[in-house]
């Protein structure tokens, strides 16, 4: 959450962060604002509440500019959206943006306040650039006033402060909150994430928690926080490239990431599956035959749409591994005290690699002696690096808020595991392994028909628009994609929609059920068809209008079929990815229709990076 660009080198600075924020607004879009200093040498700061647009608009004729400088789009923690709660916040000669949640900022601000020092905002980040210049005062010295600041925070940030006294110096720093640094010929910059720089360089550094970087016009020194210890982090080279984080032509980023799953998929497992041999091999899982055959237990642990793959896991590695696995929400497992030991293989899920409960979750996996490995998309983030193992989905940036591509790609990486895991234990024989990297080889050109046959979803989007409730019901597998599908139609239409496993229904959500309340059924034929056709009997008895999506062909008990959608039959453990794109499409087509800003959803944010 919140996403922050800086910039020192040669150039004029200031389209470079705004650029950047742009390719970054996906992480918070309630206010922004730059820093920069001047040729003349004084600092001038810009902030504005509301989207980039409006700071955009308020830079028009406006001096900010010069060759550094720091820049931040906010989503709102401490204080409501507005221009004084903007970053980059002042005190004296320095301008600081901070992404993350400074704990103690109440004790620090009263110690301040009682000192003399006037507030203009409720930030706790106010309190930390206050901070700074008692400590610049004190000492005399930038960079001792930076360390003692910053050793009396308690919580999380990644920070970037401009100094009007010493123009050539940006000075950064991290603890358990995203910060890279990329480094091109002459110049550096540093982003909460890649895209801000990939335009620049696909040179990075990634900061480890507790790291200062001091960033010079001529180099840069990293060192530890704690005990002054100088770093020298490798650079690394991303493998993405710019034209990934742009719309190519579609409308939103959403649209555009759902059409790039089949191309997704394929990158996903063709890093892992050796396709002449029939074999998954993960070079970076370190997850071997010995090892799988002690595990007693798999937990598997995520937030939101990550949760959601989990839950699609747990039937997968089940069914095909015969282990027992639970799944959690991070924010719930990591406060339970979950019993864990070196039987058990935790498996962490994110997007982003940044979420904070789901890295407190593989940090309590760690401590307590879990084998503890990570699905990951974001090459080189926190919980890619803190995991002992990882598969990364190959989904490339995803900049729309609500998660598609990085959802149907994790639900291939953990396919991709279930059946790795269920051959090195001998569950599987060779066969029924060919046979499944067979179905997913098939997988791609099944998504493609799907995609490319959404005239119905289109006219269902066009025909429920206005209803003020859905629900979602489905069995097995396809149940939490029925969560899934609830989930994204909530958090970009705004209309309120729940999923539920069709057997609960009976047990609650029945009661809901009367002519304006559209029911999507997902079914495919075997041992659960005849029990969601029960299902659907009881909704059709009570008026419900049944929307259905279904394996194979239409069925007359479904009711008319414009109302049924048919998607190619796959395997039970590959339909989620199937299921999930007609109702990813059914929620884009109705928030577009009701106007709603797709990409950027009311309060949300791409990555939540606070607890
Ligand atoms: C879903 O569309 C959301 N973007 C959200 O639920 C997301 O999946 C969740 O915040 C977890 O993010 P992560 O995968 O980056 O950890």
């Amino acid at each position: 959450m919140c996403g922050i660009v800086g910039y020192i080198g040669p150039e004029n600075g200031r389209e470079i962060l705004m650029k950047g924020l742009a390719r970054l607004e996906y992480r918070g879009y309630d206010s922004a604002g730059i820093a920069m200093v001047g040729s003349d040498g004084r600092l001038r700061i810009v902030r504005c509440e509301g989207k980039l647009s409006g700071l955009d608009s308020k830079l028009v004729g406006n001096p900010v500019n010069g060759t550094i400088g720091v820049a931040h789009t906010r989503w709102a923690t401490h204080g409501r959206p507005s221009e004084e709660n903007a970053h980059p916040h002042r005190c004296g000669p320095f301008a600081l943006v901070h992404n993350g949640i400074i704990e103690n900022y109440a004790p620090l601000k009263e110690e301040l306040i009682k000192e003399g020092r006037l507030f203009s905002s409720q930030t706790d980040t106010e309190v930390i650039v206050a901070l700074l210049e008692r400590e610049w005062r004190k000492t005399g010295e930038y960079k001792q006033a930076v360390r003692n600041t910053l050793k009396k925070l308690k919580g999380s940030y990644a920070v970037v402060i401009v100094n009007e006294e010493e123009p050539d110096m940006l000075v950064a720093a991290r603890n358990e909150s995203p910060l890279i640094m990329g480094l091109s010929d002459s110049s550096f910059f540093l982003a909460s994430d890649v895209p801000a720089i990939l335009p620049y360089t696909r040179n990075v550094i990634y900061l480890n928690d507790e790291e200062i970087v001091f960033l010079s016009r001529q180099g840069y020194a990293i060192e530890s926080l704690r005990d002054g210890e100088k770093k020298n982090p490798p650079v690394q080279q991303v493998n993405w490239n710019p034209i990934m984080a742009e719309k190519a032509g579609y409308k939103h980023f959403m649209l555009k990431e759902i059409y790039e799953q089949p191309r997704a998929v394929i990158d996903t497992f063709r890093s892992v599956v050796d396709l002449d041999r029939k074999e998954v091999v993960f070079p970076e899982l370190n997850l071997e035959k010995e090892l799988l055959e002690k595990i007693e237990r798999v937990f598997i642990v995520a937030c939101g749409t990550s949760y959601h793959a989990a839950l699609v896991a747990k039937y997968m590695i089940e069914g095909l591994c015969r282990v027992p696995v639970e799944v959690d929400l991070a924010s719930e497992f990591r406060s339970r005290n979950p019993i864990l030991s070196d039987k058990i293989l935790l498996l962490v899920i994110s997007q982003s690699g940044e979420t904070a409960d789901t890295r407190a979750a593989l940090k309590e996996g760690l401590d307590k002696g879990a084998h503890c490995r990570a699905i990951v998309n974001v090459v080189g983030s926190s919980i890619a690096r803190m995991a002992q193992g990882v598969i990364y989905t190959h989904a490339g940036p995803e900049i729309g808020v609500a998660s598609t591509k990085a959802f149907t790609t994790q639900l291939v990486a953990l396919y991709l595991l279930a059946i790795h895991f269920a051959r090195q234990t001998g569950k599987i024989d060779r066969e029924t392994l060919e046979q499944c990297v067979q179905e997913l080889i098939e997988l791609p050109g099944k998504m493609e028909k799907v995609l490319s046959n959404t005239d119905k979803i289109s006219a269902w989007a066009r025909r429920f628009k206005d209803y003020k409730d859905f629900l979602y019901l489905a069995r097995g597998a396809l149940y939490p994609i029925a969560l899934e599908g609830a989930l994204k139609l909530k958090e970009i239409s705004y209309i309120h929609a729940e999923g539920y496993a069709a057997g609960e229904m009976k047990h609650g959500p029945i009661a809901l059920i009367d002519a304006e309340m559209p029911v999507m059924v997902l079914l495919r034929h075997g041992p659960l068809f005849e029990k969601m056709i029960s299902n659907i009997q009881e909704v059709k008895a009570r008026d419900g209008i049944i929307l259905a999506l279904i394996e194979g062909e239409p069925s007359e008990i479904l009711g008319p079929a414009e109302f049924q959608f048919v998607l190619e039959p796959s395997s039970q453990w590959l339909s989620p990815v199937l299921f999930s794109l007609p109702l990813q499409l059914l929620a884009y087509h109705v928030a577009v229709l009701r106007g709603t800003d797709v990409d950027q959803p009311r309060n949300l944010a791409k990555s939540v990076t606070v607890e």
